[in-house]
């Protein structure tokens, strides 16, 4: 699992890294919104295990929720697209939480990422498709 992490960040180097050398400084430290992507990652990655073991997902780290108040590294969390699409994702959340249908949910979940990504950065696109 260790090696989809790794590429996570390689990608996002790559792909969302691209800019004026005030943005390239900034890719060294993790933004709010980054940081919580990568725990989104890592998040899905195991509930996509537990489902396809036939286990039920438990709970929904809180923090997801609060996606629009992270602050991002160019402000996308200030943009209409952004607050717009958001609460696409956390719907799916919501409806994994209720325990109905988790497989549906999840599914709709990282639709909700391919949404996002698809506007701002692709580069986790290659990442994403594999939850
Ligand atoms: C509402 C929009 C939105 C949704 C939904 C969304 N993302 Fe993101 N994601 C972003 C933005 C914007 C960034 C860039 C953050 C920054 O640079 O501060 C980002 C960054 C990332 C990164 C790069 C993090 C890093 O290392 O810098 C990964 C990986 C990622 N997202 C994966 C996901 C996954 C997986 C999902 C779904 C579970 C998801 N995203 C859902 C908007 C979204």
């Amino acid at each position: 699992m260790k090696w989809i992490i790794f590429s996570a960040f390689v990608l996002t180097i790559i792909a969302c890294g691209q800019g004026n050398n005030a943005e390239k400084a900034d890719m060294y430290k993790a933004s709010e919104l980054s940081a919580m992507m990568r725990e989104m990652v890592i998040w899905s990655n195991e509930a996509k295990a537990t489902l396809a073991a036939g286990d039920t997902i438990q709970e929904v780290p809180a923090s997801f929720y609060k996606l629009v108040d992270k602050t991002a590294t160019r402000g996308e969390h200030l943009e209409d697209a952004f607050k717009a699409m958001a609460p696409v994702y956390t719907n799916a959340l919501k409806g994994i939480e209720r325990k109905d249908s988790q497989q549906f949910y999840y599914s709709m979940s990282i639709q909700a990422c391919k949404n996002c990504h698809s506007v701002y950065c692709g580069g986790p696109l290659a990442v994403i498709n594999q939850l």
